[in-house]
């Protein structure tokens, strides 16, 4: 038997579990059909799953090419289980992956929202300002 309440999955949550990560830790909500390419077309993906309940309570993944390029995202706790190390704990396996599955010297890229900057700092991300700006295409008509 093991004392810690949760378990580490290195897969996908299911596609409604997504979607509910998502929305209730508030990043912006995504369709069932958006959730189905995510879910499906990671380079890695792992959650987080409460033992008790078996819900999915935390998630991360790693878009990328396999070889230099990767882009960390989803990273989402629900707010009842944020504080306990669960983020930390996502984003150390997502970085072990990259270790040992990619090359040496990848380029690991991640757009920080407030509430992740302290975990991020704190596992060796940089700002890339000024030198590179994080951009992203405006959603209105162009
Ligand atoms: C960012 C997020 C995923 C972190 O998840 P978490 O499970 O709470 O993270 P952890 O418990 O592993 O905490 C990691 C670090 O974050 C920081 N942190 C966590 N909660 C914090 C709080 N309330 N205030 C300040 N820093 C905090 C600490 O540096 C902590 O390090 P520690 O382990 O040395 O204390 C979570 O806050 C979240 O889902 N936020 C809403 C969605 C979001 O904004 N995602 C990020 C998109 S870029």
């Amino acid at each position: 038997m093991t004392d810690d309440p949760y378990v580490l999955v290195p897969r996908p949550p299911g596609v409604d579990e997504y979607v509910d990560l998502r929305r209730l830790s508030g990043l912006s909500p995504k369709t069932n059909e958006q959730a189905g390419f995510a879910v499906a077309n990671s380079w890695a993906f792992c959650h987080v799953r409460h033992r008790e309940t078996g819900a999915a309570v935390a998630m991360g993944r790693v878009l990328g090419d396999g070889g230099w390029y990767f882009h960390v995202a989803d990273m989402a706790t629900l707010p009842e289980h944020q504080g306990r190390g669960l983020g930390r704990r996502v984003l150390r396996w997502l970085l072990d992956q990259i270790d040992e599955r990619a090359p040496a010297d990848p380029y690991v890229t991640l757009m920080a929202d407030a509430p992740g900057r302290p975990l991020y700092r704190s596992m060796g991300f940089v700002e890339s300002a000024p030198h590179s700006l994080g951009m992203r295409l405006a959603p209105e008509p162009r």
